[in-house]
Parts: C-alpha cells; sequence; structure tokens
C-alpha cells in the first residue's frame, strides 16, 4: 500500500535519492581493492590523476571531511555536490541533558566516546518527550549504559533486552548505581522466532530506544514494533550484518538493490579510530594486497577467486609469517621461494592506489546511509508512525550519528495484535515464524503492519 501522503517528505526524498544512486551507481559499486580498473578510470584519466597525486594526509583529511571530498569530486561527479547539500537537520536536545547522580561514576568506567554517544543520543529521546506510562524498552541494549542513563533522567522504568548473558550480568550489577529496580535485563536473542510472541509483549504501547542495533536485529525491531509500539528512537548500525540481501527498498518504485559490499560501504569509515588501529588495518591491507599480487604471480586461474578478510593479528609480523598463514585461507599453494620484498613492496605501492580511488567510492558513504535509513522510516510511516531523521552528535564522536524518532500517530488494531501475539494463529507472522528465515519473517511483519486500518 502506497500511502497517498508523505508529510515529512521521506518517500520523495528516498525516491530522489534512488534516482541520484541509480544513476551513479558506476562511481561507487566497483570495489579499487578488487578490481583495479573500474570503468571510471578508464573514462576519467584527469580525475585519476588528482586523485594520485594526493599525499597521505590529504587523502586522511578527505576521508574526515565529506565536504572537502564533494567539493574535490564535484568537477566531475556533479551529484555529489547536490547530495552534499541534502543534509540532516541536528536533534534538539543535544547537550542540554543535565548531568544526574551517577554520571560522574559512568563516565569514568563507560568508554569516553560511547558516554558521550549516549548522552547525546539520550538527551534526543529526552527532548522528544516521554510519557510516564509508556515502558521503556532498550533494544540490543550491551551492558545496558543508555538504559542505565535514561533511568536516572526520567521517572519510567527501563527494560534492556540483549543476547548475551555476560553483558546483561555486568548491566545488572551497574545498575544498582542506579533508582532500585530501575532497570531490568531480558537475556534474549531477538532474532529468534520462537521468542517472537514474549518479545512483542515487551514492544506492546512500549518506547523503544535503540542505539547502534546492527542489521537484521533493528529490522527485527521494526518488524515486531512496528504494530504495537507508541514510540521507536532508533539509529541504525552496521546495515551488513543482515540475510536478506540484495537490500531493496520498502517503496515499490525505488530501484536500487544494494549487495553486501555496499551496505558496508554505508558503515565504513575510520574517523572515529585510535590511530594504533587505523595503522595495523593499513598493514593488514598493505599485506593482503602483497598476497594478492603474489597470487596473480604464482596462480592466475585463482584471480577472481573472493576470500574473507584476513585477521589484523597475522599481519603483526612480518610479512613472509602473514604470507604462511593467510595462503593455506585462500587456496594458494606457496612455492619454496618467492620474493618477499617485492610482494611486500607492491602490497604498498596498490594500497597506495586503492586509497586514492576508494574516495570516489567514499564520497557516496553518507548518501547510502541515508537511503538505508530514509528506507527505514519510510516502512515505519507506512505502519502508522510520524517519524524524523536527525543527526543526533557530530559525525567525530560516530560516523552512525542518524536517529529515526518515530510517534505512532495510526493504531495498530486489537485484531492484529492479536494475530501477531498468536504464534499458532495461522497469521502471516505466525505462519512463518518457525519455518522460514528470519529475513522473510520479518517481511512478513512489516507486510502484516501494513494493513492497517487507519488512524484511531
Ligand atoms: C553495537 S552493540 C550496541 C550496544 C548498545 N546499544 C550501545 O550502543 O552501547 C550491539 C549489541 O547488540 C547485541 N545483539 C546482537 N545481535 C543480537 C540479537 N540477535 N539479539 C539480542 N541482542 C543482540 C550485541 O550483543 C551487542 O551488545
Amino acid at each position: 500500500m502506497t500511502p497517498t501522503t508523505d508529510p515529512a517528505g521521506h518517500r520523495e526524498r528516498l525516491l530522489r535519492l534512488d534516482r541520484a544512486l541509480a544513476a551513479t551507481s558506476h562511481w561507487w559499486q566497483p570495489l579499487p581493492f578488487r578490481e583495479q580498473c573500474p570503468r571510471w578510470v578508464r573514462e576519467t584519466p584527469e580525475l585519476v590523476a588528482a586523485l594520485r597525486a594526493l599525499t597521505p594526509a590529504q587523502v586522511e583529511r578527505l576521508e574526515a571531511d565529506p565536504s572537502a571530498l564533494a567539493g574535490l569530486l564535484g568537477r566531475w561527479i556533479p551529484t555529489l555536490r547536490e547530495l552534499q547539500h541534502d543534509g540532516w537537520p541536528v536533534a534538539d536536545g543535544v547537550g542540554q541533558a543535565a548531568p544526574r547522580i551517577g554520571d560522574n561514576r559512568d563516565a569514568r568506567d563507560v568508554p569516553g566516546r560511547k558516554w558521550q554517544q549516549l548522552q547525546a543520543f539520550g538527551a534526543a529521546v529526552l527532548a522528544g518527550g516521554i510519557d510516564a506510562d509508556a515502558p521503556l524498552v532498550e533494544w540490543c541494549a550491551g551492558k545496558g549504559h543508555l538504559g542505565r542513563w535514561l533511568t536516572g533522567h526520567a521517572a519510567s522504568p527501563v527494560v534492556s533486552i540483549e543476547r548475551d548473558r555476560r553483558l546483561c550480568a555486568e548491566g545488572a550489577a551497574l545498575a544498582t548505581r542506579g533508582r532500585a529496580g530501575a532497570q531490568r535485563f531480558v537475556p534474549v536473542d531477538v532474532l529468534d522466532p520462537t521468542q517472537a510472541p514474549a518479545l512483542s509483549a515487551l514492544l506492546d504501547d512500549a518506547h523503544v530506544v535503540a542505539l547502534h542495533a546492527c542489521g537484521d536485529t533493528h529490522r527485527r525491531l521494526l518488524a515486531l514494533a512496528g504494530t504495537r509500539a507508541r514510540r521507536i528512537d532508533l539509529a541504525p548500525c552496521c546495515h551488513h550484518k543482515s540475510l536478506e540481501l540484495p537490500r531493496t527498498s520498502v517503496e515499490p518504485r525505488a530501484r536500487l538493490e544494494l549487495t553486501r559490499d555496499d551496505l558496508r560501504l554505508a558503515v565504513t569509515g575510520t574517523m572515529t579510530a585510535a590511530p594504533r588501529e587505523r595503522r595495523a588495518e593499513r598493514r593488514r591491507r598493505e599485506f593482503t594486497l602483497g598476497l594478492i599480487a603474489l597470487r596473480e604471480a604464482v596462480s592466475p586461474a585463482t584471480v577472481a577467486r573472493p576470500f574473507r578478510s584476513l585477521p589484523a593479528a597475522w599481519a603483526r609480523g612480518p610479512f613472509d609469517e602473514f604470507v604462511r598463514l593467510a595462503a593455506p585461507r585462500i587456496g594458494l599453494d606457496l612455492p619454496a621461494r618467492f620474493d618477499v620484498a617485492g610482494f611486500e613492496a607492491e602490497g604498498r605501492a596498490r594500497l597506495h592506489e586503492v586509497e586514492r580511488l576508494s574516495l570516489v567510492r567514499h564520497g557516496f558513504r553518507r548518501a547510502i546511509e541515508s537511503w538505508l535509513v530514509l528506507d527505514l522510516a519510510v516502512a515505519l510511516e507506512d505502519a502508522g508512525f510520524e517519524c524524523r531523521i536527525e543527526a543526533f552528535c557530530a559525525p567525530s564522536l560516530t560516523p552512525r550519528n542518524l536517529v529515526i524518532r518515530a510517534t505512532r500517530i495510526a493504531p495498530s488494531t486489537a485484531g492484529r495484535r492479536q494475530d501477531m501475539r498468536d504464534t499458532r494463529a495461522g497469521s502471516p507472522v505466525a505462519a512463518a515464524g518457525d519455518a522460514v528465515s528470519p529475513a522473510a519473517w520479518d517481511r512478513a511483519a512489516i507486510a502484516a503492519s501494513r494493513t492497517s486500518d487507519g488512524p484511531r
């Protein structure tokens, strides 16, 4: 069902972005890491020369500054400049929540950037208001730092849902710092279909907060809460952690089909990684490219065969040790002797090239992320919510800084709630629940949510 109105303009914006991304896919879909010569490399030698001339410091600055990158690339890709003007507003309340008792101790125990992120996210949640009679549910809570922070700033108790029992136990111990009994942990795998009835009951008329819920887990949230939650504040993350690929839009007129690599592009970016981690990652990539060069030389028939990314820990030692560890993983029969220094240097040279050519693809990172976030917002609007999309903090704090703030304006019907609760009743969700993949299960639930009977 396509609604007749689009008051926030999200559907229109999704379709505009979809057209722009589809028309420019030859720029952002090829991976220079795998494809040595994407089409645009052959067709725009001037751009290639400009990229090759960049110093390492310039590459780093452009990676950290999307507008500077769009400025550089815009001469050849005008669409990027247009997309750059299409930013998101900053959430109300950011940086305005007053500190509460316990904050100082938390600030010492929660890693610095995480603490700032959750404060910023929490402030955006508070600015939207918290209904005293709506239970607060924290989705994929980790140790429940956000939930704990919220118990200090709002009267409602918080239920924190998390798969990892160790994190639940540690979170429960930390919760004793806050109001007695204000935060409860529920150790559950939200993707487990047999847990759907219990989760649905928890989400009923609730205010759900989800900070950095990954791939299928945020889609599961929409599927379950779409018909029953009162409010949802969702900052989605790790879109590529999904069983449903390629990813298509809920909007039937949209054309993009995103592969796992495309989805990963939306969440790459090392802006917040520590310099030591960045150096380790560079070395891993350098060595991997050296290994690929070696494979091309000794086993040309296997050149196109992809392999899973190799652990950074293997690259801590020298290059030849890395190659010996990695050869069995990539199915390479190592010759007794090879030019270690030569292939290591080749890896370094290739990385130099790849880092520069990848800037083009990276220029589209935010646009793809926006497409994914818009798509989630449109799904929620179809399910009866009014949505706002905002940036809850600066990208230097976390590049995954977009929050969808959804407030129900049209009801889920009592009848449909019953359908979704009763997993043996033969509803679309119930019928699919036990037997099919979580992705199909989600689709069924979203489809069910779209059969809404209209405003209450
Ligand atoms: C990126 S962390 C975010 C944690 C927390 N919300 C925060 O921002 O600090 C994602 C969390 O989701 C949890 N998670 C992943 N898959 C899950 C699942 N299927 N069911 C429940 N929790 C899950 C992970 O264990 C992890 O703690």
